[in-house]
């Protein structure tokens, strides 16, 4: 392997699994790369102050700020990581938070509890996953009937493009992630776009 595809391969598993030192810039890094689309995720959810939300796959805990202000201080925040790394940077920076709830866990075995959540958002996490069938059925185990999710996914023809996707990224059709959140019992609702380019950022959103 030559050292543009080492830097590629050490990239895409940062941004999969972070860890360590360096999973802490990514951490930093994907706050910064990925503010619009887990805005435009947060905006999509319509959050009303009280509600109980939930970020799965919060990375550098981006998301997490923003669904904290949206609930208020009646709400309730979830945050899912699998990542250690992620788990303690989003600890540390969360620390005076007390309305969020941080959990170290897969999407594809959630420890939240049944019908807990009114709205939840995944971004940038599916691509990551083998079982998806397994991860949405986990999202709708965990909405309560008439909750909402986005799951936030960049086109797979524009992820195709970063070389960095070579390296173990599930890039999926979209109409694939649709179908598994269908077959989750979930109803699609819209697949909206980030920009005006056919090849923008999906939010699907979907409810319980
Ligand atoms: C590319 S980052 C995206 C972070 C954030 N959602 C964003 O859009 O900026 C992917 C994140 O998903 C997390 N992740 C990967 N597999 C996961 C799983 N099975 N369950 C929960 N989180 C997972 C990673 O640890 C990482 O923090």
């Amino acid at each position: 392997m030559n050292l543009k595809d080492a830097l590629a391969a050490g990239l895409a598993k940062q941004l999969g699994h972070p860890r360590g030192l360096r999973g802490r810039l990514v951490g930093a890094l994907l706050n910064r790369a990925n503010s619009r689309p887990v805005t435009g995720a947060v905006d999509a959810l319509g959050l009303r102050a009280g509600e109980t939300a939930a970020d799965i796959g919060f990375g550098g805990g981006f998301g997490l700020a923003l669904l904290l202000g949206r609930v208020g201080p009646a709400g309730l925040v979830h945050g899912v990581e699998v990542s250690e790394t992620m788990f303690a940077r989003a600890t540390h920076r969360f620390a005076r938070a007390d309305r969020l709830r941080l959990h170290r866990g897969s999407i594809t075995d959630l420890p939240l509890d049944d019908a807990s959540v009114d709205a939840l958002i995944t971004c940038n996490t599916v691509y990551f996953v083998a079982d998806l069938d397994r991860a949405c059925a986990e999202l709708a185990r965990i909405l309560r009937p008439g909750g909402r999710a986005v799951v936030g996914i960049g086109d797979p023809a524009e992820m195709a493009k970063m070389p960095f996707t070579e390296h173990g990224f599930r890039l999926r059709p979209v109409a694939e992630v649709i179908a598994a959140l269908e077959s989750a019992g979930l109803v699609l609702t819209e697949d909206r776009r980030l920009g005006k380019s056919e090849r923008g950022f999906h939010l699907l959103l979907a409810s319980a």
